[in-house]
């Protein structure tokens, strides 16, 4: 319910119930807000596993597969907002931005990488893949940093705010390594001489 907020907030604002609007550019408004929450439930799924270890709360992980299944969600309706309301089913023109804007390129790219990510996520798909599914779903982190970088590459002045999600996810990321480093040494058998 918390992650469907959002949503339900810009629906309101969409659809003008109440006070409420969109402002003068509802497009742009609705592609950043759309944005800003699919990127932050990016960010939120990849924490869901620091905190668990942490914590030592496992039944955190629980939440992971719903956190990033919303962020598919909202990234999509970021994704239609663009092709449907801001590009008009305008193929050549959705081509050239894809190819000649570096935002945009980057943008794309995170997509299509969550695409199979959302598709794979059932436990049948877990099951039929086995260890490839934990390979494949690493394209979480490079969807994640090209969702940073496409942002940060949009913003004309203020990059404060890519900034902090750009922080955020390097943390979460470097808490992995750590762990994968950590992990590999105690792996490697004791040399002989100890
Ligand atoms: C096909 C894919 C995508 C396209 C075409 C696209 C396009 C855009 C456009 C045109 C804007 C600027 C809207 C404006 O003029 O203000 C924007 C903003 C944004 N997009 Fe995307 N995007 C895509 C995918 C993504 C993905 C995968 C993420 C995150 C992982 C993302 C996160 C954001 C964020 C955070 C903003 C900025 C919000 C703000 O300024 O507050 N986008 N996107």
């Amino acid at each position: 319910m918390l992650c469907g907020l959002p949503l339900a907030w810009l629906l309101l604002r969409l659809f003008e119930i109440g006070d409420f609007g969109l402002g003068a550019n509802p497009i742009d408004e609705l592609m950043d807000r759309l944005g800003e929450w699919g990127l932050r439930l990016l960010i939120a799924t990849l924490a869901v596993t620091p905190l668990a270890v942490t914590l030592r709360k496992p039944w955190l992980m629980s939440v992971r597969r719903l956190l990033g299944l919303y962020a598919f969600t909202y990234l999509a309706l970021h994704f239609l907002t663009w092709f449907v309301l801001d590009q008009w089913f305008d193929l050549r023109s959705i081509v050239a931005d894809v190819v000649k804007r570096p935002y945009i390129t980057a943008g794309f790219t995170a997509f299509a990488l969550l695409v199979p990510l959302a598709v794979t996520s059932t436990d049948r798909w877990m099951r039929r893949l086995g260890r490839r599914w934990h390979r494949l779903h690493r394209l979480v982190y490079v969807a994640a940093i090209l969702g940073c970088v496409h942002f940060w590459w949009q913003v004309k002045a203020d990059w404060r705010e890519p900034a902090i999600y750009a922080t955020v996810l390097a943390l979460l990321l470097g808490w992995r390594l750590r762990r994968a480093r950590a992990r590999s040494r105690l792996a490697k058998p004791a040399p002989a001489s100890a």
